[in-house]
């Protein structure tokens, strides 16, 4: 993506993070231990290896469907024509195969809101 987007992206991230206190007050330590559920299937550290789903080491600010080397994504979310932000992931994250048609992620999703905010602020501290 280019810089202009990136900036914009975030941006926006701030922009709607200010209105939806849940992203402001993840707890990335707590979401740590929500990410248990995840790691089954991804992995979160630069470099490391895909599993059954994407190496999510930065995923925040990419381009959804985008994770370099990883070659199963479904073509509903290889075409999905959006970068992932807080708002999106908390979208996916709650049912991601009402969010993604034909989408490959086979989790029910996090039902609770505090979950996913804790997880979407795991995600982005990891990409530090
Ligand atoms: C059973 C395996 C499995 C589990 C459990 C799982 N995922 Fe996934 N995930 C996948 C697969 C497979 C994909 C690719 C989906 C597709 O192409 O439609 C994916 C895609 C994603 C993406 C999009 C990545 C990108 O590059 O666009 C995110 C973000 C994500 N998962 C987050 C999570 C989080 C957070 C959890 C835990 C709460 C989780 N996943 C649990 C298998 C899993």
């Amino acid at each position: 993506m280019k810089k202009r987007g990136l900036l914009a992206l975030a941006a926006a991230v701030v922009a709607a993070s200010a209105g939806s206190p849940a992203f402001a007050e993840g707890d990335p330590a707590r979401g740590e231990k929500v990410f248990r559920k995840c790691k089954a299937c991804h992995t979160v550290a630069q470099g490391a290896k895909h599993k059954v789903g994407p190496n999510l080491y930065g995923v925040i600010g990419r381009r959804a469907g985008a994770a370099e080397g990883y070659r199963r994504y479904s073509k509903g979310l290889k075409t999905a024509g959006f970068a992932w932000d807080a708002e999106l992931l908390d979208r996916y994250l709650t049912s991601p195969r009402k969010m993604i048609e034909g989408g490959r992620m086979v989790f029910p999703g996090l039902k609770k809101a505090r979950d996913r905010a804790d997880v979407i602020a795991y995600l982005m501290r990891a990409a530090k």
